[in-house]
């Protein structure tokens, strides 16, 4: 790496790193994207392996200030877009960019989300109950705190248990009704008691909040659905032969990644929501006969190193898969509105 000005994120290791841009393997003179900027980490990998142009997303205002500052230091190289990845193609297309040989996807929260008290993503912090990843949008207006004052049980018991996977979820919906009739919910450590209240920690275990903030942070932000349409607009905008990199962090994540691939690489029999139903007679026969869009690169889901595992115990979850587009055209062409 070559020297550069140093700046405070500058040491930020990102999790899966070196693999990630192994697997993305920038060329000279290619345009590549990262949809998910968070500190840079990943971007001054990819501006330091090749002599790629790169353009970064985030929907973080945050993370747009650094990425401004890391547009001085590679000047005509890098550019960075506010927005959400799930509109990667449009945000592409009103930047004048195309033939894109590489997209990668950090997914989740970055570190520096986790650890500012203020966004009240951590059950660490005594913060406001926030969560919301784009704060000054119109786009995003409601915050966690919104959610579990005013949501009913049954609804919170449902998000709880679908996004956080917490097998406790009625339990936790029926606590937090209660205690909102008392006085609204309204900081972090709160909703910490009032789930632990019902969740017994176990010795050495994780934090009995964990679950409960990963569903609403999830939810809140609409984390699988912006996957959904991140996928579908990059298998758009990708070029023959250009590769998409994901890096999930948690199970609900690895599993719509890993069922996009194995259905786009026509790993997947008849049946999936993503191939045309057959029993509409009126529709095309092309339709049905769908060429694979990806062929994978990664066999099974690659994890970190044990080494990365022991120098930062965030990356144990963490998985990358990743695919090369072929020259079919892509399954979901974008609707006009
Ligand atoms: C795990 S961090 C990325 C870290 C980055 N790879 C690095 O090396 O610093 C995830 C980042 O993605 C952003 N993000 C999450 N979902 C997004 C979305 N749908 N669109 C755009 N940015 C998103 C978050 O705001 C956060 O900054």
């Amino acid at each position: 790496m070559s020297s550069k000005p140093s700046s405070p994120h500058h040491d930020h290791i990102p999790v899966l790193g070196k693999e990630a841009v192994q697997w993305l393997d920038p060329q000279d003179e290619g345009t590549y994207v990262d949809g998910t900027f968070g500190a840079g980490g990943y971007c001054r990998l990819i501006l330091e392996t090749s002599k790629c142009n790169l353009i970064a997303i985030d929907r973080d205002p945050e993370a747009i200030k650094r990425g401004k500052e890391l547009e001085i230091e590679y000047p005509g190289r890098f550019q960075i877009l506010h927005g959400t990845f799930g509109d990667l193609d449009i945000l592409l297309e009103e930047a004048g960019i195309t033939e894109i040989s590489g997209i990668v996807l950090d997914l989740g929260v970055s570190s520096m989300q986790l650890d500012t008290p203020e966004r009240g993503f951590s059950f660490r912090f005594d913060a406001p109950l926030n969560m919301r990843m784009d704060q000054g949008s119109l786009a995003q207006t409601i915050t966690a705190s919104d959610i579990v004052n005013t949501y009913d049980e049954e609804k919170l018991a449902s998000i709880i248990y679908k996004y956080g996977e917490e097998r406790k979820s009625r339990w936790i919906a029926r606590a937090i009704c209660k205690q909102r009739m008392i006085a609204p919910i309204t900081r972090t450590t709160e909703l910490v008691s009032i789930v632990s209240s019902v969740v017994r920690r176990r010795p050495g275990g994780n934090n009995p909040a964990t679950k409960t903030f990963q569903a609403l942070r999830i939810y809140l932000n609409d984390e699988l659905g912006e996957l959904e349409r991140g996928m579908a607009a990059a298998e758009r905008v990708l070029q023959p032969g250009g590769r998409l990199v994901i890096v999930t962090f948690h199970s609900l994540e690895d599993r719509q990644v890993k069922l996009f691939f194995k259905e786009r690489s026509g790993r997947t029999p008849s049946g999936s929501r993503y191939l045309p139903d057959t029993s509409d007679l009126s529709r095309q026969p092309s339709d049905l006969s769908r060429q694979p869009s990806f062929s994978m690169l990664t066999g099974r889901a690659v994890p970190p190193s044990e080494e990365e595992i022991l120098s930062n115990t965030r990356a144990r979850s963490a998985r990358l898969r990743a695919a090369q587009r072929t020259n079919a055209p892509a399954w979901d062409q974008k609707v006009a509105a």
